[in-house]
């Protein structure tokens, strides 16, 4: 096991190159699965998910050759000579579910297993499961594992209302549909754009897909998918992740190669907290923006409440609670997403952070400073929180269990070092 110590007090300042997005990377990989020919992803991260992600790609006979010089994958579903995908793996990673849908449509079966407890909330499958039966699939849970095969009459097209947004629940959905006979229909879908970069790929390799970007997708179901080419977006979450590093500290940073509109309602709170945000074109990529990050002044407090795309993304409210800790005033905090995501709280106010929590609901009160303690990582975004409060606390902060941060975080201590931060990786003492 890892720890990273961080010294506080140091305004950063720099640049900080953004990597793919793992949340388009991990469904991006399962689509492979629908075409016997290759799949090149560009701007692939090095993550541990997405290492765990070709891990599960291998067993069920994907080709996957990696290039981590250019951060390229390829991968080729030439044969696929499993449907199972194993509790050993699943369970570490609750995206491993991705792919359901696709191994349904390429196969006409799958057996995956639950994923199991996840520290952030109860993360049910009921959606993927009642949609996919929507399509024609006929499933059963039996001995911890989602066990589905497709009629006789193959998947078929149908018209899906989901009850609730679900990233994950309409990405598989969506590949399962583009194989499936006829027209598909998902209303209330997720709108995300990690969702949409998926559906763009999808047609890309042959399916017809439209409404893109709305709640509304419509899937006309074709024979087979071919191979392509696709370069995966930015991750948005790690823009915002470091923009807040910027804020916290009083620094300067320039965020490279950002979707900027991927970002909105996040822009928008956090220059109601008196940040400086300019966007300018990428240097070197004319579909990206540099986004310029400064806090001059002081933190104003502001009140947020997570919500499904557009609104606040819920994967960037624990590190927006630790730039409000440091607020002239109050912020209230909403969870609205999951339902045990506040699991930072008390870690932040273990470095003297002022909040109080009423179900999923946190008052957060400003304090002048935070102080440097030992403190614990319990999921991916919440340990990230701890480091940038680490940055910007009086004294030495010292965050535990580090390897939530690799799964969705690429080099971070070595982007964040290089903007000036004085932080280390050390063994954790036996
Ligand atoms: C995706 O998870 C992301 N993960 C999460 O990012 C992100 O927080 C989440 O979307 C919300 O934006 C990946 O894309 C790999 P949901 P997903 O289904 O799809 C409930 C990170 O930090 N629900 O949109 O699993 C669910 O319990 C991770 O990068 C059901 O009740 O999330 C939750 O309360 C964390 N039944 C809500 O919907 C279902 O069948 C939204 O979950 C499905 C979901």
């Amino acid at each position: 096991m890892e720890k990273i110590v961080v010294e506080g007090g140091v305004s950063l300042k720099g640049e900080i190159f953004i990597s793919g997005a793992k949340n388009a990377a991990l469904p991006l990989m399962a689509a492979s699965l629908l075409t016997d020919q290759p799949l090149c992803l560009h701007h692939v991260p090095a993550l541990s998910d997405v290492s765990r992600m070709e891990a599960l790609l291998a067993q069920h006979g994907v080709d996957v050759q990696k290039n981590a010089a250019e951060k390229t994958l390829t991968l080729q579903a030439s044969i696929i000579t499993n449907t199972v995908a194993p509790y050993d793996i699943v369970s570490k990673m609750r995206a491993c579910i991705l792919v359901l849908g696709p191994l349904l449509a390429r196969c006409g079966e799958a057996k995956v297993s639950l994923p199991g407890g996840c520290a952030i909330g109860i993360r049910p499958l009921n959606v993927h499961i009642e949609s996919l039966r929507s399509l024609g699939a006929e499933i059963d849970i039996e001995g911890g594992y989602i066990c589905a095969k497709v009629s006789s009459q193959g998947l078929r097209g149908a018209h899906i209302a989901m009850p609730l947004v679900t990233v994950n629940g309409t990405e598989n959905v969506m590949m399962a549909a583009v194989l499936a006979k006829g027209s598909t229909i998902i209303k209330n879908a997720a709108k995300e754009p990690e969702v949409s970069d998926l559906a763009h790929c999808l047609n890309a390799m042959g399916a017809k897909i439209s409404g893109i970007g709305t709640d509304t997708l419509v899937i006309d179901g074709v024979e087979q998918l071919g191979g392509t080419t696709h370069a995966i977006i930015p991750d948005r979450i790690e823009a915002a992740t470091y923009a807040v590093a910027s804020a916290i500290t009083h620094g300067d940073i320039v965020l490279r190669d950002v979707v900027f509109d991927d970002l909105f309602t996040f822009w928008n709170h956090l220059s109601k907290a008196g940040a400086l945000i300019e966007a300018m074109p990428s240097a070197h990529n004319p579909a990206f923006s540099d986004v310029r990050v400064r806090m001059p002044g002081e933190i104003q407090g502001v009140d947020m409440m997570t919500e499904p795309y557009p609104g606040f993304p819920t994967d960037i409210q624990a590190q927006f609670m630790a730039l409000m800790t440091l607020c002239n005033g109050a912020a209230m905090i909403t969870e609205t997403i999951f339902e045990n995501r506040l699991m930072h709280v008390p870690e932040l106010c273990r470095m003297c952070a002022d909040i109080t929590v009423h179900k999923t609901s946190t008052l957060v009160r400003g304090v002048k400073e935070l102080v440097g303690s030992h403190v614990m990582a319990t999921d991916l975004r919440a340990s990230v929180s701890l480091i940038l409060a680490g940055l910007a606390a009086k004294g030495t902060t010292t965050v535990q269990r580090i390897y939530h941060i690799d799964r969705g975080y690429e080099r971070v201590e070595e982007k964040l070092r290089q903007c000036g931060a004085v932080m280390e990786r050390v063994p954790t003492e036996a």
